[in-house]
C-alpha cells in the first residue's frame, strides 16, 4: 500500500483526489486517460474537479467507466451511462465522444472484449477512481471473483442490489446483471485512487487493505498494485490496525 489519507470530510477527500488527478495529468501530459466511477463515494471528487474546470481542461481526456447494469432499459436515468453523463461528463467538461461506458456500443456477448480492446487502444487507464462496496467489491466484482478476471457480464449479489435500491423506485427494479471491468483489468491502471467514507465501509476497507488477498474480498487485490492512494474518513478507517504505518503525503 502506498498512501493512506484520513480526511475529515468527503469534501476534503474530493479535493485531495482532484489534486492527485491534476498532478497526474500534468506529469503524463496528453496520454492521460481517466478511469471514472459512479456511486455516492466519488461524487465529491467530481464536484472538486468540476470546480477546477476553468484551470483544468479535461476536454481532450478519454474516460472509461468501471461498470454498467446489463439488464436495464436503454436511457434509464439510473443506467451508469446516464449517471456518468449527468454527474461526470457534463460537469467536468469531458468530450462525450471520448467517454465510454461498458456495453455502450451494443449489449451483445462480445461487448466485454470490445471494451477491453478500447481501453488498450487508448493506451490504458492512467488513473482509476474507485469506491468499495460494503461486501468488499470494486466495480461490480462481487465476492468470489477471480483476481485475474477481465471485463465480463456478471451477476449482482442480493446485497449489492439492496444497497443500490436507493437509486430505484422499487427494490425489484434493480437490475440483476452487470457488465464490469474485471479485477485484472483494474489492476492494469497505472494508479488507483480508492475512496471510502462511513462506518458501513470500515470492515470492507480493513479486509481489503490488511486482510489476506482473497477473491472473497475482491478489493484485497489492491494489495498487489504498486500505486494505490486510499482516501478515507475516520469512520471508514476505524478498523485499520496499521493506519500509522501507511505513507502519507509529505512524509518523505
Ligand atoms: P457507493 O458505492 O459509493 O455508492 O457506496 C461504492 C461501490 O459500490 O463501489
Amino acid at each position: 500500500m502506498t498512501e493512506l489519507f484520513v480526511v475529515s470530510s468527503q469534501a476534503e477527500g474530493g479535493e485531495l483526489a482532484a489534486d492527485r488527478i491534476a498532478a497526474t495529468m500534468t506529469s503524463v501530459g496528453a496520454r492521460f486517460v481517466l478511469g471514472v466511477a459512479t456511486g455516492s463515494t466519488p461524487q465529491s471528487i467530481w464536484r472538486a474537479l468540476a470546480a477546477r474546470c476553468r484551470s483544468l481542461d479535461l476536454s481532450t481526456v478519454p474516460a472509461f467507466a468501471l461498470d454498467e447494469y446489463w439488464d436495464i432499459p436503454e436511457g434509464h436515468p439510473e443506467s451508469y451511462q446516464a449517471v456518468v453523463e449527468r454527474e461526470i461528463t457534463s460537469p467536468l467538461g469531458l468530450n462525450p465522444q471520448l467517454v465510454r461506458v461498458p456495453g455502450d456500443d451494443g449489449k451483445d456477448s462480445a461487448a466485454p472484449s470490445r471494451y477491453e480492446q478500447a481501453i488498450r487502444a487508448a493506451g490504458g487507464i492512467t488513473l482509476q477512481v474507485l469506491g468499495i462496496g460494503r461486501n468488499g467489491h470494486i466495480a461490480f466484482n462481487e465476492p468470489g471473483t477471480s483476481l485475474a478476471s477481465r471485463c465480463r457480464i456478471a451477476r449482482l449479489t442480493q446485497q449489492t442490489r439492496r444497497d443500490n435500491s436507493r437509486f430505484f423506485a422499487a427494490a425489484e427494479d434493480v437490475p440483476s446483471y452487470c457488465i464490469t471491468q474485471g479485477i485484472g483489468t483494474i489492476l492494469e491502471a497505472e494508479r488507483l485512487v480508492l475512496a471510502a467514507y462511513g462506518l458501513d465501509k470500515a470492515h470492507a476497507l480493513a479486509a481489503a487493505l490488511e486482510g489476506p488477498v482473497t477473491s472473497t474480498v475482491p478489493a484485497s487485490a489492491l494489495q498487489l498494485h504498486p500505486g494505490v492512494t486510499v482516501i478515507a474518513d475516520a469512520a471508514a478507517a476505524s478498523q485499520l490496525k496499521h493506519a500509522g504505518n501507511y505513507l502519507a503525503a509529505g512524509a518523505l
